[in-house]
């Protein structure tokens, strides 16, 4: 699947940049700096036969609509990548053992990963890029984790909580920092979330949700509106 190789490899191109311009943000240089010694031609991971869910065809499609027009060269290379990529549910694989991530996110979420150590188009042990999909009225509950991380948002506006912080409202073409083992959750409102998340240092440690008392009614509220 050449093909397969060179729209990805694009749209991880159109990724980059996207981000030159951001680089005074630690994690995005990190991630640049990562994703510039990959060699695209010499990364030899087998061809990922694509693979969609059903239920979220419609919300993808939507989200990629949504993406603003400053980030218009991305969106061409995500919409040539689009009939390539191999989506699957963080079904919990990504969390420690019996984590409470709620049936929000479990049954709301799918993970394209571009850059990684397992199911990639691209091989790395030392970084991890994947497109991050959640669909409309997902409560994506506090965790955290030992790495660095940048959330590269396409769509808006959706919601982040950081650590102690009330939760704040981010538009499309923003940017999300999160530090090893700061707390940080996302809630999406109408329109679905679509978002190019890194990680840098320590990627094979696991999520460990960080319990909070508003979440089901935070996600009771999310399910109503
Ligand atoms: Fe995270």
């Amino acid at each position: 699947m050449e093909n397969q190789a060179n729209q990805v490899a694009q749209l991880l191109t159109e990724i980059h940049c996207a981000l030159e311009t951001r680089t005074t943000i630690p994690v995005v240089q990190q991630t640049l700096d990562k994703l510039s010694l990959l060699n695209f031609e010499s990364s030899p991971v087998p061809a990922l036969a694509p693979q969609m869910p059903a239920q979220f065809e419609a919300g993808l499609d939507l989200a990629v609509e949504n993406i603003p027009a400053s980030l218009d060269l991305l969106t061409q290379a995500l919409k040539g990548a689009k009939p390539y990529l191999y989506w699957q549910p963080d079904g919990g694989q990504f969390y420690e053992e019996g984590s409470d991530v709620g049936c929000s996110y479990r049954e709301g979420n799918m993970i394209c990963t571009l850059v990684g150590p397992q199911n990639s188009f691209f091989y790395s042990n030392d970084l991890f890029i994947c497109l991050f999909f959640l669909q409309s009225q997902t409560l994506y509950r506090d965790h955290m984790h030992e790495a660095s991380e940048m959330y590269f948002n396409l769509t808006g506006p959706c919601g982040f909580r950081l650590g102690e912080a009330d939760w704040a409202d981010y538009p499309g073409d923003s940017l999300v920092w999160n530090r090893p083992w700061d707390v940080h959750a996302t809630r999406v409102y109408q329109a679905p979330f679509l978002s190019v998340v890194s990680w840098v240092d320590n990627i094979n440690g696991l999520c460990r949700v960080a319990p909070r008392d508003d979440w089901l009614a935070l996600e009771d509220k999310l399910a109503t509106h």
